[in-house]
């Protein structure tokens, strides 16, 4: 299906101006150029390019606008102090990107090929990366379906987009905690669904909550199952985890959440500690429990775009549980430090995560 993978580049002429480092916010900003490539059913992916950022110019009737087929990826790039280039772990990015793709019923992108375009886009651009402290070049491939027509089925037509943002920390709090309300009536995902598939629609569903939680005072909400309205499941557009006596647990993969790379890396980098750690089903009423009796010690949420948000107090039931008097825990810090020390180049790449 492979074909015309050549990737023709057309450059800019002029330059943007670049943001200033301590004013980039996030996802804001875009860089000189981006990746395209095109899908039909008849010739399959083809026309790979680089041309300059810019518009799109599609049909109304694109499916993507009617029946949201369409998917997305996220990761960053980071420039180290003696100016090499590094991604963290983008090989999962691109394997999760055909997860997605294939709940979808979105073709499947050959995640090399994907990756060396990746590669050189960011090479283009390199002096887009951003170098000061907590920031990176964020980077977002993503699939449209373009096909104009009303019909609800499969697209015939895509586009495989990739584009970046040099950004600063996804929350204006940065590692500061924050306050999330457990919202127990709308919810995000169920298993079957598209929960783990990175796909617009589960963030549309996560909307009107989180503006509700926000009104209020919150800065997101507490994601509990859609079946039971009783198991922890994510934390806005983040995985969580929870540090009980000790033992530190985060909600397992069921089909309803995202197979979060940070997440992954978090469990790696836990047992590495040996730091006892359970991947399985947590109840809000035995987070409610450990508050209570004095025993949950911290509370985060991870992702690429934050990597480590620690929660100071939850929401729940006309009750506020403070966690660590709203202070930063010490894993949470030591996770992120960790982390994003490994992510800049100035800690070992003990896992030999970065490429
Ligand atoms: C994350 O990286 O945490 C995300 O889920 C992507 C976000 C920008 C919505």
């Amino acid at each position: 299906m492979e074909q015309h993978l050549d990737i023709h580049i057309e450059r800019r002429e002029a330059k943007k101006t670049k943001p200033a480092q301590d004013q980039l916010g996030f996802g804001i900003h875009f860089t000189d150029h981006m990746f395209m490539m095109d899908y039909t059913t008849e010739i399959g992916w083809h026309h790979a390019r680089i041309v300059p950022y810019q518009p799109l110019v599609m049909d109304p009737a694109a499916k993507v606008f009617h029946y949201g087929q369409t998917v997305f990826e996220g990761l960053k790039a980071y420039k180290t102090e003696d100016r090499r280039i590094l991604l963290f772990r983008p090989q999962k990015n691109m394997q999760r990107l055909n997860r997605s793709n294939e709940r979808l019923s979105i073709p499947l992108i050959n995640e090399s090929f994907a990756l060396d375009a990746l590669k050189q886009l960011i090479s283009i651009d390199q002096e887009w990366i951003p170098s000061g402290s907590g920031t990176s070049l964020y980077i977002r491939p993503f699939v449209i379906a373009t096909q104009p027509e009303l019909i609800a089925s499969p697209s015939s037509h895509f586009q495989f987009i990739i584009i970046m943002s040099p950004v600063g920390p996804y929350y204006a709090e940065g590692l500061n905690p924050v306050k999330i309300f457990v919202e127990s009536t709308s919810v995000r995902a169920v298993i079957g669904g598209m929960g783990e598939a990175k796909t617009a629609a589960n963030y549309a569903a996560s909307l009107m909550a989180q503006e509700d939680a926000k009104h209020n005072g919150y800065a997101q909400v507490l994601w509990l199952d859609g079946v039971h309205h009783k198991y922890i499941e994510e934390v806005g557009s983040m995985n969580v985890f929870f540090k009980i006596k000790g033992i530190v647990y985060t909600p397992a993969l069921k089909g309803s959440i995202l197979d979060g790379i940070t997440r992954d890396s978090i469990l790696q980098l836990l047992q590495h500690w040996n730091i006892p750690v359970v991947s399985g089903d947590i109840s809000i009423q035995k987070v409610y429990e450990a508050s209570r009796e004095g025993t949950l010690e911290e509370a985060f949420g991870t992702g690429t775009a934050a990597v480590i948000s620690p929660i100071g107090e939850l929401h729940w039931h006309g009750q506020n549980l403070v966690i660590q008097n709203g202070q930063t825990g010490e894993l949470s810090n030591k996770l992120y430090q960790t982390l994003t020390g490994i992510q800049n180049g100035s800690d070992p790449d003990l896992f030999h995560w970065m490429t």
